[in-house]
């Protein structure tokens, strides 16, 4: 099985010394830094722009990977290119023209994830699946950090695994949400490439010991 990727979240680190926690999360091994930015419509949470993501350009090499759960996509989608986002992925559920969206990011030389949200059914996926680098099954309701995974992901993650290797075997797998040592060894089993992780690698414990505990359990 290929090694699993690990995106912390930001969502849940200390804003006033964003620099320095994502270089302590550096330090300790992730592969990307996932990006969440939320519009207030899309989700009732606001969190950040293109701003941030260009500020945050500057601290790391790692991959970022930006998360945009907000309404009209397209209207943003060049700003956070030259902010400097690496991977950028949209919701199925926040655009009429996801495949517009998909096309537009790959055309700004960046790779294109679509999301899902986890009362979406599979099949929402799929007729994009092809096209995509990156497919984001939320494995909850997308909006805040800190809140408990659906169990019930754990099978969509395994059908996505099998309709994946069918379409398209690049297209990687993450998983969003409620990423925690007890249930990561699950994910990466039924298929997962890259998990999401904000609450359990930023909290009041270093970032290197959190991380270790959770790769801990998946290679365990
Ligand atoms: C939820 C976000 C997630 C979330 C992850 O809307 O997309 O990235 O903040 O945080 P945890 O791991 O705490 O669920
Ligand atoms: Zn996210």
């Amino acid at each position: 099985m290929p090694k699993l990727l690990v995106a912390p979240s930001i969502l849940t680190a200390d804003f006033a010394r964003l620099g320095e926690q994502i270089r302590e999360a550096e330090a300790a091994g992730v592969d990307w830094i996932h990006l969440d930015v939320m519009d207030g419509r899309f989700v009732p949470n606001l969190t950040f722009g293109p701003l941030v993501v260009e500020a945050i350009r500057k601290v790391t090499a790692l991959p970022l990977d930006v998360h945009l759960m907000i309404v009209e996509p397209e209207r943003y989608l060049a700003d956070f290119a030259r902010a400097g986002a690496d991977w950028i992925t949209v919701h199925h559920e926040a655009t009429p023209h996801a495949h517009r969206a998909v096309q537009q990011i790959k055309e700004l030389g960046k790779k294109a994830g679509l999301a899902i949200n986890p009362g979406t059914p599979l099949e929402a996926l799929l007729p994009l699946l092809p096209e995509l680098d990156l497919a984001l099954l939320m494995s909850v309701n997308p909006g805040f950090g800190g809140q408990k995974y659906i169990p019930a992901s754990t099978e969509r993650i395994r059908r996505l695994s099998g309709l994946r290797q069918q379409l398209n075997p690049a297209c990687l797998i993450q998983v969003d949400g409620g990423i925690k040592p007890e249930n990561v060894a699950e994910v990466y089993r039924a298929g997962a490439d890259v998990v999401v992780a904000g609450s359990a690698l930023f909290n009041n414990r270093p970032v290197a010991e959190n991380m270790e505990k959770l790769m801990g359990e998946v290679y365990a």
